[in-house]
């Protein structure tokens, strides 16, 4: 039976948060779910349709004890990198979400994962709802990829997109992006947060049921995100980062979340003209050239997932007599850097309440675990008294608030690869009888030097040289001993 007003009846009009995906029947300035500001978009909806009934046939509970163990192979890919990052090699039948900033090389990335597979024997179908086939095969030629095994589809209608994909069947199967994806029967435009989640949702299944591993790309959002903070990523069974400066060649693929593998695992790349090329020794990599001690700058051997990289942290002091200081943070963590300004202020007597101070990581790297602290305090000690920090010196440790050093886990990988690079000395905090037992057994004494200090102000006493230079300022000079 027809009706005769059927638009009136069959839509409803609803705001949804395009942070966080609550539906509220009236516009709000602010979103009452995740307090966003502005992020509520007019939506119409399609009345929900009776579901059918599930019938529960033979999914009876079972004990874990007499549960068969299923462990299916891994792919391993030609990037060693993807592989250490994915724990090991690609799961069967796992959703892996690889987001990023637009032209940062996703799309590359998983063209060149796509021609591997591809060599390996594998059906690999490559569906874009962003390029065409032309676009695509120009890339595939920069990048050296005949092509043979890689079915491209170009087409946002998820459903079409599924059906073709049933029809191929592939081993490896790469959606991108999900933003350019729409499924006909859910409310919104493409990239809204409904369309996103819901065909995150059936490509998840759709990966389950065939048991096909399948990479989806996203966009980050201003704010770093996938499409809202929290939607796709408890969706997907991975989400990684591909992250670099617009202006260094690097990239660092991060993973943030993995059912299959340990996170914050990095692979790192080059990004070349004739596509990404894997960086076999990247803590050569994040060091500047010259390794005489510079004013300002000191590396840290950082543990990223579960490989020891040397790290640069730089920092510059300067005054501004003008308006109100400022703190620039770039690759270390915002508040952290604000509470050992506190610490250097209050506990050291550095008088910074007058500097703007910057501090980078060097290659655009990040770097979020508390064992730089003791590096972010000596840079910036260094750069406001103009003092060197000793030769060949690398700094370890967390910065508690009343100056006190903590320990970090894993002393004797970190220091290991700082030996390798040719560092001597490592200012540290205390270590208990244990791990000093241990630290000292994996390493000879006369590779490094373990300098082991109880408190910042003693690191600054012990790691830096005298300031070289007293500043013209004289007021500015009080953190000089
Ligand atoms: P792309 O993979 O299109 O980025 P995304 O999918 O994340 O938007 O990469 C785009 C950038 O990479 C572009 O600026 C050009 C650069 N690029 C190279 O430098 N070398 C190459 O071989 C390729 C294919 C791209
Ligand atoms: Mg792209």
């Amino acid at each position: 039976m027809r009706s005769n007003n059927p638009g009136k009846s069959k839509f409803k009009i609803v705001f949804i948060c395009q942070q966080c995906g609550k539906e509220n029947p009236k516009w709000l300035g602010r979103c009452p779910g995740c307090q966003a500001w502005n992020s509520l978009v007019e939506t119409r909806v399609a009345p929900a349709r009776p579901v059918a009934q599930p019938h529960f046939t033979a999914n009876a509970p079972q004990e874990l004890s007499q549960a068969e163990k299923r462990e299916s192979p891994r792919f391993s890919l030609g990037f060693s990198e993807v592989n250490r990052v994915l724990g090991g090699g690609l799961v069967p039948g796992s959703l892996v979400l690889v987001g990023g900033e637009p032209g940062i090389g996703k799309s590359t990335l998983l063209l060149q994962i796509a021609a591997m597979m591809a060599e390996a024997g594998q059906v690999v179908a490559y569906v874009s709802g962003e390029e065409s086939i032309g676009q695509v095969k120009l890339r595939s030629e920069r990048l050296g990829i005949d092509g043979k095994g890689i079915y491209f589809l170009s087409e946002p209608d998820l459903a079409a997109v599924l059906e073709s994909l049933d029809v191929l069947s592939p081993g490896l199967a790469i959606i991108d992006s999900i933003q350019t994806m729409y499924l006909e029967d859910v409310a919104g435009a493409p990239g809204s947060i409904s369309q996103v989640r819901e065909c995150t949702w059936r490509l998840q299944r759709w990966a389950k049921q065939g048991n096909v591993p399948l990479f989806i790309t996203g966009h980050v959002t201003k704010e770093g995100a996938i499409a809202g903070p929290g939607t796709l990523e408890h969706i997907v069974d991975a989400v990684f980062y591909f992250e670099g400066e617009s202006s260094s060649s690097y990239r660092v693929l991060r993973s943030v979340k993995n059912r299959f593998g340990s996170t914050n695992e990095v692979g790192i790349f080059e990004m070349s003209d004739k596509g990404l090329i894997e960086v076999g020794n990247p803590s050569q990599v994040f060091l500047s050239a010259h390794k005489d001690a510079t004013i300002g700058s000191v590396v840290v051997p950082t543990l990223q997932g579960n490989r020891p990289l040397l790290v640069e942290i730089q920092a510059l002091t300067t005054i501004n007599s003008f308006g109100p200081p400022r703190r620039i943070a770039s690759g270390v963590d915002f508040n952290r850097l604000l509470l050992i300004i506190a610490v250097l202020s209050k506990r050291a007597g550095l008088k910074l309440f007058n500097q703007d101070i910057i501090v980078n990581v060097t290659g655009g790297l990040r770097v979020s675990e508390p064992a730089v602290d003791l590096g972010i305090a000596c840079a910036i000690a260094s750069s406001f008294r103009d003092a060197r920090p000793i030769e060949g010196l690398v700094a370890l440790g967390e910065v508690g608030l009343n100056g006190e050093l903590r320990g970090v886990s894993h002393v004797e990988r970190r220091i290991t690869e700082a030996i390798r690079l040719g560092f001597r000395a490592c200012l540290m905090p205390e270590l208990s009888s244990a791990i000093s037992a241990k630290v000292r057994q994996s390493i000879h004494s006369d590779d490094i030097r373990l300098i082991e200090v109880g408190s910042v102000m003693e690191a600054l006493r012990t790691g830096l040289t005298r300031g070289t230079r007293m500043r013209s300022a004289g007021s500015e000079n009080g953190g000089l001993e």
